[in-house]
């Protein structure tokens, strides 16, 4: 996508080899700023204090993170050291592992002088394998609100989404937002409520960053308000991305998600989840049950950052000294919730027949 007119991808190989740049997502909305992997340690850093997050970039992080391991020392020993190390980063979004694994599979049995030519070439694949994957996303999440938008007759079509599956969540395009931004482009009246999304408030910062570079309308909601939209007809659709979707269907995703399934379910809203086919996790079928659940630091929920009317960027505390608080990232909306799946090879139904059809070759 672009930004400020210039086309740009969430992370990339350095123009002089020198290592990854991305753009730090804990500086946006109010500061762009292109940090600099040299080190699989930078990038472990940048994994976990989420200068890269969301699910899909998180893997192809990782993939770029085992290039600069390899080319630091290719012996056996830092391959499993940097898997290690990488895998620990963040315990929920199942892409990690995937793209590791995948590493894994490109490097284990090549001769160490080759391991560093072929792990970069492998990220790179898996980088532009999750563009591809998002575009086909988008051409099919187009078809749902081509389908709104004709039954509205030419009135606009309203989707709400939460947290931030866009294009800073991937590689390009957004697994949520690709639906979106493909409408947009194609002259759709298109508009988009983001929930803030507390804690980190990736709704408002980063959904909204994005949504207003490429000018889609959008309103930046408090995560309480979508049930009371829907109760009054002002959200046509509910569009969200997924950290991990179970073999039968479950889909974690960011805190909140399941409350919005709850109120889109009792209105009768249509509520889609948008899976790129790494983030299927098929060893797992209770998503409640057995998917580790991240729990971040207490600061994220007592503290919030902003900018003042100086200009300056400030935290300050928002709770009483002395309250504990509790910092789930993630929960799990289950299957029967779920209107729809959207994947790179069609709309599935949300359960264990239809991801095994459709990707047969993950299931087994
Ligand atoms: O904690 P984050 O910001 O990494 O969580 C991201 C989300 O929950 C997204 O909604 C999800 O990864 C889908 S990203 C395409």
């Amino acid at each position: 996508m672009k930004v400020d007119g210039k086309p740009m991808r969430t992370i990339w190989v350095e123009a002089d080899g020198a290592g990854c740049g991305i753009i730090d997502q804990t500086r946006l909305p109010h500061e762009f700023v292109v940090a600099h992997l040299k080190t699989v340690e930078d990038a472990a850093h940048a994994i976990r204090a989420m200068q890269v997050r969301g699910a899909p970039l998180i893997g192809a992080a990782a993939a770029y993170a085992m290039w600069l391991a390899m080319r630091a020392d290719a012996s056996d020993e830092a391959l499993e050291r940097a898997y290690a190390l990488l895998l620990a980063t963040r315990p929920t979004a199942i892409n990690l592992k995937w793209a590791l694994d995948e590493m894994m599979v490109a490097l284990r049995n090549r001769p160490r002088a080759e391991r560093a030519a072929a792990a970069l070439a492998r990220a790179n694949e898996i980088a532009d394998e999750d563009v591809a994957i998002n575009q086909a996303i988008g051409r099919h999440g187009l078809k749902l609100i081509e389908e709104i938008a004709a039954r509205k007759n030419g009135g606009g079509v309203n989707v709400l989404t939460h947290c931030n599956a866009g294009w800073l969540a991937t590689v390009d395009w957004g697994t949520a937002t690709a639906p979106i931004y493909m409408a947009h482009d194609k002259g759709l009246p298109i508009h988009v409520f983001a929930d803030e999304t507390r804690p980190r408030n990736q709704g408002a910062a980063l959904t909204a960053w994005e949504l207003n570079h490429h000018g889609v309308p959008h309103t930046v909601i408090p995560d309480n308000t979508g049930g009371h939209l829907m109760q009054h007809g002002m959200v046509d659709l509910v569009i969200v991305g997924t950290d991990r979707t179970t073999a039968n269907g479950d889909v974690c995703n960011k805190i909140g998600t399941y409350l919005k399934a709850l109120a889109a379910r009792d209105n009768g809203v249509p509520f889609y989840v948008a899976l790129p086919s790494p983030t299927i996790d098929f060893t797992v079928s209770d998503g409640v049950m057995e998917i580790p659940i991240e729990q971040r630091g207490a600061e994220e929920v007592s503290h919030i950052s902003g900018k003042t009317a100086s200009g300056r960027i400030e935290t300050v505390q928002l709770t009483p000294d002395g309250s504990p608080v509790a910092n789930y990232a993630f929960d799990v909306t289950p299957a029967r919730l779920v209107t729809g799946l959207i994947t790179e090879r069609g709309v599935l139904a949300a359960n264990r027949e239809a991801l095994a059809k459709a990707f047969p070759e993950r299931a087994s």
